[in-house]
Order: structure tokens, then C-alpha cells, then sequence
């Protein structure tokens, strides 16, 4: 059985996080942190604790999972490492320069951590199928819509879509003749190589992408939509597992999901 703590665990994506682990055969609930509702109930002997550091030295998780906020997540992988505890990383918002700075942590400390900034499996069939196309267009662009309460911008499943599609073709055109933009930022922001990215944030939504490739005399297009953070619940568990197992650093679902 893996014992597992839920960080956020009164958050959107933590009630989740916990009714999964709750559900799952080889996983037990044994810790919840949330900065609001302390003391609430959460399961059978699991209360929702305020102190991240206190919690994990007395509930001793095997694995944590961390759904909070961009602001304080890269404190927080920092104290899962130097617990050493494992962790599996839903919150975005980590930059390339702390994720290299994780990643040594990891080795010097000898614990696993599996960052993704996407957990749905749909999600990172997409980000595939892009980096498999971007060899075959020279210009492409990404259009992420999510929910307006989303903190950060571009979102993390934008910016991996466009590093894995960088590594297939590192230079894509931007316009294909001079371009003036007329009203700042009307053609996005400029990803890896030159991928352009917008952001839309609505209600309604939870989380959607496009990729739209265009050459000449053709568009091709891969959308994902998120209909139910429930989406996402099958990778989290993969990664709950495989961390358990395993001491590596990894960033992104799909190196789980060959
Ligand atoms: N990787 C993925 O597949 C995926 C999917 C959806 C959302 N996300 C990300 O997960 C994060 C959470 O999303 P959400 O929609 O559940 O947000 P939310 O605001 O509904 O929930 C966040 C929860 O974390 C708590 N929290 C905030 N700071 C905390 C801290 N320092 N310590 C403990 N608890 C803290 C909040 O009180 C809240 O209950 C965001 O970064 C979001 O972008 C990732």
C-alpha cells in the first residue's frame, strides 16, 4: 500500500487527488495540507493540517502530491527533497532554471519527484502527436483556453507543447512577411522556436488546447478538451506508482507513458 499525503487537498484538483487515492486499491490517504480549513475532515482519521513541514515528519507520507499554487510550489519541491519524501508535481508554474535546480536537488538528496505540467493521458497524446507533426510544418502556433481563475500564464501544458515540438523542428517561421501588431500582444508570446502562444481565460472552460500547423494549401489541427478534472486522475495514479518505485527526476507524464 503507498501512503500518500494531499497537498491542497481542498482545492479543485486536491478533492479529486484524494477521492482517487481514497478509491484506489494500492493507496491509503494518510496526510492532507490546505492554508484554509485546518482541522477539517477529510477521511477516516485524516484531518486537513496547516504546517506542510510538520505534516510530513509525523504523518510520514511515501509520496506527496501537490496541487496548490504557482507561488509557493518551488519552496515546496524544495522541502519534499530535503524531507526526502517523493513527490509527484501537478502545480505549474515552475521555470526551466528551478526545474534544473530540482532536478540536482533530486540527485544530490536520492528522491524521486515527477513534475508534469499536464496529467491528462489525452493531454500528453497531444503534446506527442505535435512534436511527431512539427517535423513536417515550418509554422504552427498554440491556442490554451482555460478557466478564468487559472494563475499563470502561458499554461505549462502550452509551454511543454512547444519545447517538445522545438525538438523536432528548432525554427519555426513566425509570420511570413513584416509584421506590425497594432494592439500590443495581439500575436502572443513568443514560445521556443518561435512558436507563438495564446492565452484565453473564460469561465466554462477547465483546460483546452489547440495546435494548429499550417503549410501551404493546408491546416492541421490537435485539440484536446478537458471535460472533468476526473481526467486526470489516471496519471496522477501512474505517477503515484512509478515515483513509489523509483528515485528519478522527471519532468512530463509522457516519459511514463512510452
Ligand atoms: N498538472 C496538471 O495536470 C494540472 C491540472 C489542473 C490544474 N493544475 C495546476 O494545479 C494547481 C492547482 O489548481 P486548482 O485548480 O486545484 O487550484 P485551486 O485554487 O482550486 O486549489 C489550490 C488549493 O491549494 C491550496 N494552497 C494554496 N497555497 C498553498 C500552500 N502554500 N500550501 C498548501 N495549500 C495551498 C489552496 O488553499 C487551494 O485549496 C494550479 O497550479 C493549476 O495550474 C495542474
Amino acid at each position: 500500500m503507498i501512503k500518500v499525503g494531499v497537498v491542497g487537498a481542498l482545492g479543485k484538483m486536491g478533492k479529486e487527488v484524494v477521492k482517487a487515492v481514497l478509491e484506489a486499491e494500492d493507496t491509503t490517504l494518510v496526510m492532507a495540507v490546505d492554508v484554509v480549513g485546518e482541522g477539517t475532515v477529510i477521511a477516516n482519521d485524516v484531518k486537513i493540517e496547516s504546517d506542510l513541514k510538520q505534516a510530513i515528519q509525523t504523518k510520514k507520507p511515501d509520496v506527496v502530491i501537490d496541487f496548490t499554487q504557482p507561488a509557493t510550489i518551488f519552496e515546496h519541491v524544495c522541502l519534499y527533497m530535503n524531507e526526502k519524501v517523493k513527490s509527484v508535481i501537478g502545480t505549474t508554474g515552475l521555470s526551466e532554471t528551478q526545474i534544473n535546480e530540482l532536478k540536482e536537488l533530486s540527485k544530490e538528496n536520492n528522491t524521486g519527484c515527477l513534475i508534469a505540467p499536464n496529467f491528462s493521458t489525452g493531454a500528453v497524446l497531444m503534446m506527442m502527436f505535435a512534436k511527431q507533426a512539427a517535423k513536417y510544418f515550418n509554422n504552427a502556433e498554440i491556442i490554451e483556453l482555460h478557466h478564468n481563475q487559472k494563475k499563470d500564464a502561458p499554461s505549462g501544458t502550452a509551454v511543454k507543447t512547444a519545447q517538445l515540438m522545438a525538438e523536432s523542428n528548432p525554427d519555426f517561421t513566425l509570420g511570413n512577411c513584416p509584421e506590425t501588431e497594432l494592439i500590443k500582444g495581439s500575436r502572443g508570446g513568443t514560445a521556443d522556436a518561435n512558436i507563438h502562444i495564446h492565452s484565453v481565460r473564460m469561465p466554462g472552460y477547465i483546460a483546452s488546447q489547440e495546435v494548429i500547423f499550417g503549410a501551404s494549401g493546408q491546416i492541421f489541427k490537435i485539440k484536446h478538451d478537458t471535460m472533468e478534472r476526473s481526467c486526470y486522475m489516471a496519471g496522477v495514479l501512474l505517477a503515484t506508482r512509478h515515483v513509489f518505485k523509483n528515485n528519478d527526476f522527471i519532468y512530463g507524464l509522457d516519459n511514463i507513458m512510452q
